[in-house]
């Protein structure tokens, strides 16, 4: 269904480098959510009538879950620990795309009565013990897609990586992205090393610390071996915050032509550019997952912390 994005050349640190353009693959579904909901849109799911995921209200796989529900013609349920004020006052990104499609966004900081949790990361465990029980029509897809399923649409995007990569001669070929949970990165390198390629990837951890990307690798797959090289990123930066550098990268790649978001790229330029100039010349890859709606709500947010100085 989505498929063969192209790969254009991008002159990037003083070298070119490779992109591949998986933000072209489908507007509803940033390249990311594409590649990991592909196994939803290819199968049919007899008696099922609803998706229910959570995260964010900001986040890519909200707006993403309620465009497959929409195609699918089943409701979407989609669990938030909370919705800021200036959220609900003001809808935009993927949270007013969500809404436009239809999507039912649960806060649980608002469901009085019942024993909402009241922290993140436990979004999950209440949705499997409270709600799950109750739905026996619907489809639990886990924060951002992180799931054995997604391995069926992210070993499509390797298979065309091998592809291309053999038709042009590329041998040794570093697949470079930031990662959330790892999902992408995981099924990517376990794919290329089943294949017997020569192909690896390289990642870094832009939720939380190397070690909690680590474990998300080891969820979906407990042969280490398989999982891909994690680069640290040498300074702690709280996903969704905003930082002058990050800004300022932001603007360089964008400079390229090419549009970029605000949450993963720039830090997977950060750190791919220090990579670049400790590696030799090899060939790098580096995977545009998309997410460009979210930029919506993330560039006014830097426009009106940095606009003055920057
Ligand atoms: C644009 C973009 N880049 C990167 C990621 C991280 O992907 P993963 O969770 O598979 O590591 C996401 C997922 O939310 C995304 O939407």
């Amino acid at each position: 269904m989505f498929a063969n994005t192209p790969v254009e050349k991008m002159f990037f640190a003083g070298r070119d480098i490779f992109l591949k353009r998986d933000d072209l693959l489908h507007p509803a579904f940033s390249g990311n959510k594409a590649r990991k909901f592909a196994y939803f849109l290819a199968h049919e799911f007899a008696g099922i009538k609803k998706v229910i995921g959570h995260g964010s209200p900001q986040a890519n796989s909200l707006y993403s879950l309620s465009a497959l529900a929409k195609i699918k013609g089943w409701q979407c349920d989609f669990y938030v620990d909370h919705i800021a004020s200036h959220i609900l006052n003001h809808p935009s990104g993927n949270y007013a795309a969500a809404v436009e499609n239809g999507a039912n966004i649960i806060d649980l900081s608002r469901l009085g009565g019942r024993s909402s949790p009241n922290a993140g990361g436990r979004c999950q465990e209440y949705i499997e013990q409270q709600v799950l029980p109750y739905e026996p029509t619907a489809l639990f897809i886990p924060e951002g897609g992180r799931c054995g399923y997604a391995e069926y649409g992210v070993s499509i995007l390797a298979k065309e990586i091998v592809i291309w990569s053999k038709t042009n001669n590329i041998s040794n070929l570093k697949v470079f992205l930031p990662s959330g949970t790892g999902t992408t990165a995981l099924f990517l390198n376990q794919y290329f090393i089943r294949e017997q390629t020569d192909i690896r990837v390289i990642t870094c951890a832009a939720v939380g610390g190397d070690a909690y990307l680590r474990q998300q690798f080891s969820m979906l797959n407990s042969d280490i071996s398989e999982h891909p090289q994690v680069v640290n990123v040498g300074k702690k930066y709280h996903f969704g915050k905003l930082y002058a550098e990050l800004y300022t990268m932001w603007q360089r790649i964008c400079a390229s032509g090419v549009q970029f978001e605000l949450l993963y790229d720039p830090l997977g330029f950060i750190v791919l550019e220090d990579y670049l100039q400790a590696s030799d010349q090899g060939s790098v890859m580096y995977l545009h997952q998309g997410g460009l709606l979210g930029n919506d709500t993330m560039l006014p947010r830097y426009l009106r912390k940095f606009a003055s100085d920057i």
